[in-house]
């Protein structure tokens, strides 16, 4: 094996094989290694070039299971949702309240807002009044400069909703920013956005030039980009029931009991940030897996989500429990940019067929759904945290896991998922039993 600590030139000119037989030549068993990488090339061709393709430097391919949760009512549509994520459960944990959900009325979203943003930000040195003075004159100039790229944005109902001058000079002396606003339909909107705030920065650079009582150097751009914290483009999802419907939910658990200690659950992750982290993680095991299925970007979601937690100064739950008379309402809030059109969309060959999947949803109606597939895992995990506790259910899958860690073949499986029905789970607990009846 090698291991050298010297810059490698010319990695990425390299051609996909060559880049492999450099890579497993660190290797302990470069052979081996060479052909377990090119067993994750698909067997077509052209598909393996189109998902090289995608990223730089690329040797082979990183499979993830690709799941399916059945049964999920969102306002009244029955989805068969695909969700891509590695952990075990959480997609068991989606189609149990997805089902159990479904003959309570299922899960209910409002797109609370689609507004995107993106930040021009520059230094001011010069008069700050004779800029605010002559802001409009500046907005319509931006506003005409960007016509082209906007022009098929504006077709489709989108584009530029408006463009505010922020002041930040209180926090760093001359800092001020172009907010700008944006309507971006069915895409995600990150290039669109980009390429708007670069024209209105070399926009604004030529027009500053142009104003003979303007300070020649009082403007230096800094940098332009939109903003991954999309608070205005948020979707609400709830679940909510009369109490008695609860009464099944647990066994030998009233509804009213259950209801109980469920809005103390979440009440936990309200008021601790500790607890909300975890809360919140579990939610997003939900919503990345769809992010995901659909060729999303689950950076941004992530990004955004975690700020938008933090809104009021203190990292909180992203979802909350009511009860109300004999009302159980269980609702999350929370914002994301979501695409259905550029990007992977109309390339990932698996990210069309969870588009198609899914009945080709808008924008809008996709946000609802990556909603929902969260409140449905939020609505396991606390379920289970509140009431049996969440090992029993997790152990059990991961306990398919570490039969095949320690080599426990196949036809011994469902000797050993019998034996562990009504016991602890752990790796120890499972070589031991394996090893007692010679599994391995
Ligand atoms: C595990 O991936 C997610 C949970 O920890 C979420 C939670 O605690 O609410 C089960």
């Amino acid at each position: 094996m090698r291991r050298r600590n010297e810059i490698v030139h010319g990695f990425s000119k390299k051609t996909r094989d060559e880049k492999l037989e450099l890579v497993t030549s660190f290797h302990e068993n470069s052979e081996e290694a060479l052909s377990i990488f090119k067993s994750f090339h698909h067997l077509d061709g052209e598909t393996q070039k189109l998902i090289e393709e995608f990223s730089e430097n690329t040797i082979t391919s990183f499979p993830l299971p690709y799941s399916i949760c059945p049964n999920m009512l969102i306002n009244g549509k029955a989805y068969m949702v695909p969700m891509v994520v590695e952990e075990s459960s959480v997609v068991a944990a989606a189609a149990n309240s997805a089902k159990f959900w479904f003959d309570k009325g299922g899960f209910k979203t409002e797109v609370l807002g689609t507004e995107k943003i993106g930040q021009v930000h520059f230094l001011w040195t010069d008069d700050k009044d004779k800029l605010l003075s002559k802001f409009s004159e500046l907005k319509e100039r931006l506003i005409a400069d960007t016509s082209e790229i906007t022009e098929n944005m504006v077709k489709r109902g989108g584009g530029i909703m408006d463009i505010e001058l922020k002041d930040l000079s209180d926090l760093e002396p001359g800092l001020m920013q172009l907010y700008a606003t944006f309507e971006t339909v069915d895409s995600m909107g990150a290039n669109f956005i980009n390429s708007c705030l670069e024209q209105f920065a070399s926009s604004f650079k030529a027009w500053h030039s142009e104003q003979a009582d303007f300070k020649e150097d009082g403007l230096e751009v800094l940098m332009s980009i939109l903003s991954n914290f999309t608070p205005n483009c948020k979707v609400r999802c709830t679940l909510e029931t009369t109490i008695d419907q609860l009464d099944g939910a647990v066994k030998g658990m009233t509804g009213k009991e259950f209801a109980r200690r469920f809005r103390l659950g979440v009440r936990v992750a309200e008021v601790d940030p500790n607890r909300a982290t975890t809360h919140n993680k579990g939610i997003m095991n939900g919503v990345d897996s769809v992010v995901l299925a659909t060729g999303n970007d689950f950076r941004a979601v992530e990004a955004c989500s975690h700020t938008y937690a933090s809104h009021t100064g203190r990292y909180t739950s992203l979802s909350h429990c009511e009860i109300d008379g004999d009302i159980f309402r269980f609702y999350l809030e929370i914002p994301f940019a979501l695409g259905v059109v550029g990007g992977l969309t109309n390339l990932h060959p698996l990210v069309k067929l969870s588009l198609e999947l899914l009945d080709y949803p808008s924008a809008e109606e996709l946000m609802g759904i990556a909603a929902a597939i969260g409140l449905a895992n939020n609505y396991s995990a606390v379920k289970n945290l509140v009431t049996v506790g969440i090992q029993q259910g997790h152990m059990k899958m991961h306990l398919l896991n570490i039969l095949k860690q320690l080599g426990v073949p196949e036809v011994h499986k469902d000797f050993v998922v019998n034996h562990f029905k009504d016991k602890v789970v752990s790796v120890s607990s499972v070589r031991n039993l394996a090893e007692k009846n010679g599994f391995i």
